[in-house]
């Protein structure tokens, strides 16, 4: 027995030695230790030997024992050591790049005119994309039968005029939440209403089916045509610095009279006739106009006691001069190429 456990310390002590990593190590343990191993057999026969001999072998064996788990200890801790040592961070090292998103252009076009209209005391509004055709058309002035009707495609939802059904569609532009903001707000009013909506266009580089508008609206007594020139100039300043100029142009549109087209002069050239500005010197930016007396009354309000002026902006259109981007679809591409570079 004596013998048989010399071997078996020498064996695995040998054994340990020559261990140069943890799977080396964990073979010596399964071969072993483990209640399989060999070790632990050599121990168990000890109880099948005579009372003097049991004795004898139990204190060899415990101090056999004692040794080579020792060594064992020592060899995992310098292994472990070794281990940690090749995982030391190194602080003097430059990190590595993190790849951060960022906003849309278009929400950052977004951002930007909410920032300059917060700041005048304007509240952001909201509306739902699904509308009926009633906030759409009829409460804004357009009734089905009238022509005006044709200047924007739309995408009808679901039967169109079925009895006990509202017709809805998609809106065509945020104007559809001014009456939706009369009835819930009433007078004097005073917000900007960003938005999604929706045309059912044949695209092409000027054409998208979805794009972003922010619509503009003002209601409270005694409101006129200067309040709202003075407003765009003053944000036409802030968006494009403090010499640019507004030119308001008579366009019809149905929600508003007069209704007037704003334009700005080109920031790119200062006026003076570009690529930009189709050598005109104004880029087209917003539509705009005193609100119709019919609007006002659709959101129960008197035309006799209040009067508002109500704006649209196209925030493609400004993103696009903005950064000259050639083509609107790029916008709903999802292509990073276009969008990490803004
Ligand atoms: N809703 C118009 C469009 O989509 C834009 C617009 C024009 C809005 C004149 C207005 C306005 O509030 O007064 O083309």
């Amino acid at each position: 027995m004596q013998k048989k456990l010399e071997n078996l310390k020498k064996e695995i002590l040998d054994q340990l030695n020559q261990a140069k990593d943890s799977a080396w190590l964990k073979n010596v343990e399964q071969k072993y230790f483990s209640r399989q191993g060999e070790l632990s057999q050599v121990l168990k026969n000890i109880k099948d030997l005579s009372e003097d001999a049991r004795k004898e072998a139990g204190q060899l064996a415990n101090q056999m024992k004692q040794e080579v788990t020792e060594r064992y200890n020592e060899v995992r801790n310098a292994l472990e050591g070794s281990k940690n040592k090749s995982e030391t961070i190194d602080p003097t090292l430059p990190g590595s790049d993190q790849n951060r998103g960022h906003l849309h252009p278009l929400s950052q076009t977004q951002k930007q005119l909410e920032d300059i209209f917060t700041s005048l005391g304007f509240s952001i509004l909201d509306g739902p994309e699904l509308e009926s055709e009633y906030y759409n058309f009829e409460a804004i002035n357009i009734p089905a039968d009238h022509p005006a009707r044709d200047m924007q495609d739309t995408f009808y939802v679901g039967e169109k005029d079925q009895p006990g059904k509202m017709n809805l569609v998609l809106r065509t532009h945020t104007s559809s939440v001014q009456v939706r903001s009369l009835e819930k707000y009433g007078a004097p009013l005073k917000g900007i209403i960003p938005g999604r909506v929706f045309r059912s266009e044949a695209t092409d580089v000027r054409h998208e089916h979805t794009f972003l508008q922010m619509e503009g609206i003002i209601v409270d007594k005694n409101i006129n045509f200067n309040h709202l020139k003075g407003l765009l100039e003053l944000v036409g300043q802030k968006l494009y610095g403090p010499q640019t100029k507004l030119r308001l142009r008579p366009k019809f549109y149905p929600f508003v009279e007069p209704g007037a087209n704003g334009e700005y002069t080109c920031f790119l050239c200062q006026g003076k006739g570009c690529k930009l500005c189709k050598h005109t010197g104004w880029l087209e930016i917003v539509g705009c106009g005193m609100i119709h007396p019919e609007v006002l009354r659709a959101g129960g309000i008197n035309p006799d006691e209040y009067t508002g002026f109500a704006f649209g902006f196209g925030l493609n259109r400004l993103t696009m001069l903005q950064y000259g981007i050639d083509d609107i679809r790029l916008f709903n591409s999802g292509d990073l190429r276009f969008l990490e570079q803004f």
